[in-house]
């Protein structure tokens, strides 16, 4: 009798975990294993091509990805066009002469048509590429889920509020990755991906002119190209040390206090960050690994699957 009842507990207990497991199971790593088997290789290939022509094209389509989940999920809503009937987001404040890559998308795209066609998202062409950009310049590699559909609608206003701006405190960070269901954790392992690409004056003026949380000999370097006017558009690089290599050099720059945006500062300023800061600035191997567990994380946030969305012929238009 007792035996009896531990097994049909026991039986209840396993059914309840395997209905909660696949609850948040709905992407999964082989979901195009019989449908698009190519899929990994010709995004690899794509990303290659790309990072060989310009290697900040990795740091590009990593922002992208970013900036697709955290509006309304990881659904591509980025990747689709203003039209005279539409507004999208890609003229949003933090991405309107700024996000970029979007032609390294539709030439993926274009051949994961041809090889199977109306079969593979944009989305999850972008978290794949996004994975494998950071790959082909140094970093670390993850398996990336898939299964993902893509929005037939996008938010401007929602870009404009839920993105982070390089002006934001550490508070008003964490709020914005809290709302998305990741941790300060996340917040500082994430901001990591500043090991690579570039960004332009204007998002990083009036640190350098006005922060006194700086490194002056790093100030002056900065501003010899970054005019306290004009020249908006002049880019530096987010690290300084090793821009076009994905380490772990951003952190030494924070407890250099060479962060280059208020933001990446803020994460060193005596605050709840800086002990995870300073640990990463010295422990490469954790800081990959925790990078890859959170880009899993941000990778699921609110996906579309199932019969939801679509799976969009033109990455830059709905069906
Ligand atoms: C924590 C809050 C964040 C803020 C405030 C922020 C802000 C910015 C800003 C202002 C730029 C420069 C854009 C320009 O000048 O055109 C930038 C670039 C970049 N961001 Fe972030 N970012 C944040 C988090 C992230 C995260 C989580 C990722 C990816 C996981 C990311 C990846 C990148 C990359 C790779 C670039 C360089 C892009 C390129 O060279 O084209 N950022 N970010
Ligand atoms: C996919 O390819 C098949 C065979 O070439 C074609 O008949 C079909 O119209 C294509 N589907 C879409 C949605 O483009
Ligand atoms: C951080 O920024 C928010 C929003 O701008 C502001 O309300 C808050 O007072 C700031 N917090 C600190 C500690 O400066
Ligand atoms: C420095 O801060 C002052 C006061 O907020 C502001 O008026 C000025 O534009 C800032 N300077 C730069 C170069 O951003």
């Amino acid at each position: 009798m007792a035996s009896t009842t531990t097994t049909q507990l026991f039986l209840t207990l396993s059914l309840l975990s395997l209905l909660a497991y696949s609850a948040h199971a709905q992407l999964s790593t082989n979901f195009y294993a019989n449908t698009c088997p190519n899929l990994p290789t010709i995004v690899r290939n794509g990303m290659r091509q790309a990072v060989n022509r310009e290697r900040r094209l990795g740091a590009s389509i990593l922002r992208l990805f970013f900036h697709d989940c955290f509006v309304n999920g990881c659904d591509a809503s980025i990747l689709l066009d203003d039209t005279a009937t539409f507004t999208g987001e890609k003229n949003a404040a933090p991405n309107r002469n700024s996000a970029r890559g979007f032609e390294v998308i539709d030439s993926i795209k274009s051949q994961v048509e041809a090889s199977c066609n109306a079969t593979v998202s944009c989305a999850d062409i972008l978290a794949l590429a996004a994975r494998d950009g950071v790959v082909l310049l140094g970093g670390p590699t993850w398996n990336v889920p898939l299964g993902r559909r893509d929005a037939r609608t996008a938010s401007q206003s929602g870009a404009n509020s839920q993105i982070p701006g390089p002006s934001e405190n550490l508070s008003s960070l964490i709020s914005k990755f809290a709302a998305k269901g990741l941790s300060a954790r996340d917040m500082t392992v994430l901001s990591g991906a500043h090991t690579i690409g570039q960004a332009q004056c204007r998002t990083f003026r009036n640190r350098i002119y006005n922060d006194t949380n700086i490194d002056a000999n790093f100030a002056a370097t900065r501003r010899a190209n970054c005019p306290a006017t004009g020249g908006d558009a002049n880019l530096a690089p987010l690290d300084i040390q090793t821009p076009a290599r994905f380490d772990n050099n951003y952190y030494g720059n924070l407890v250099a206090r060479r962060g280059l945006l208020h933001s990446d500062q803020e994460l060193f300023n005596g605050g709840s960050q800086d002990s995870l800061v300073r640990s990463y600035s010295t422990d490469g191997t954790s800081f990959a690994r925790d990078f890859s567990a959170a880009m899993v994380r941000m990778g699921n946030i609110s996906p579309l699957t199932g019969t939801n969305g679509e799976i969009r012929l033109n990455c830059r238009r709905v069906n």
